[in-house]
């Protein structure tokens, strides 16, 4: 069975201050969508790319797709997103075509994800799991806050999960296509990644290892990290 990639790119990257929409901005040279794209094109077993644009700069990145060197055996299709990152992938599922079994949700804004760590996705799909995430121990200790008691006020801690119980979680996603087609039209609450949508249909979620250089651009200090990355890798 093949192998398709969503990649949600829609978003204005608010977080990152101003400027073109985040997967539109240039990592030494290259635009940040492209990077994301070639990290998924990189994997054999992905034949499909479907990239989900900023509403208006559909034709942009379809052009800026024309304009990289990318593998030849893999196609690209390029629809424009909606107002979440939720509606932008259902977006990017309803232009997958048939024939596409597994299919991998990847941020824009994880542009380095190394090759291996989307193979490691894939098999597991592959191995049965109805959805696998990627996913790193914390570094940080994480508290639970409530809302601070007056605008100002500190806010007060409720609770200090165990950390080794928890996970950061990264992408690319992996689903097997009618999950994650059901979990899209089943699920109608905010959520901030795919794999939940499918844990509130009561099916499986596994994780597998994911790694460093799968982080999300962010903030301004990520995009440094990311260049840095890249040097590294003399990209
Ligand atoms: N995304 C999308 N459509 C949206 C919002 C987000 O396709 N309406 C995509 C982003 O382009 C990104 C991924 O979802 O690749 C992860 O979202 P995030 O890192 O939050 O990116 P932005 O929403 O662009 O950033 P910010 O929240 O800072 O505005
Ligand atoms: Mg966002």
């Amino acid at each position: 069975a093949s192998t398709a990639a969503v990649i949600p790119a829609a978003g204005r990257g608010v977080r990152l201050g101003p400027g073109a929409p985040k997967a539109l901005r240039a990592l030494n040279g290259t635009p940040m969508l492209i990077h994301a794209v070639r990290a998924m094109a990189a994997s054999n077993a992905v034949s499909l790319v479907i990239v989900v644009a900023p509403p208006e700069g559909a034709t942009e990145v379809k052009s800026m797709l024309d304009a990289h060197a990318l593998p030849e055996r893999t196609d690209f299709v390029v629809v424009p997103g909606g107002a979440t990152r939720q509606e932008s992938v259902k977006l990017g599922l309803d232009a997958l075509p048939p024939g596409y079994e597994t299919v991998l949700v990847h941020d824009a804004a994880r542009p380095l994800v190394p090759v291996d760590t989307v193979d490691a996705v894939i098999d597991a799909v592959r191995e049965g799991a109805p959805a696998v995430v990627p996913a790193l121990p914390l570094a940080d200790t994480v508290k639970e806050v409530a809302p601070a008691t007056a605008p100002g006020a500190p806010e007060p801690v409720v609770a200090t999960p165990d950390r080794a119980r928890l996970r950061a979680v990264q992408t690319p996603q992996g689903f097997d296509r009618a999950t994650l087609v059901r979990a899209h039209e089943t699920v109608t609450n905010d959520v901030t990644d795919d794999a939940s949508m499918v844990e509130q249909l009561g099916l499986r979620v596994v994780v597998v290892p994911g790694h460093e250089e799968a982080f999300k651009v962010t903030r301004p200090l990520d995009l440094v990290l990311a260049e840095a990355v890249l040097a590294r890798r003399r990209l």
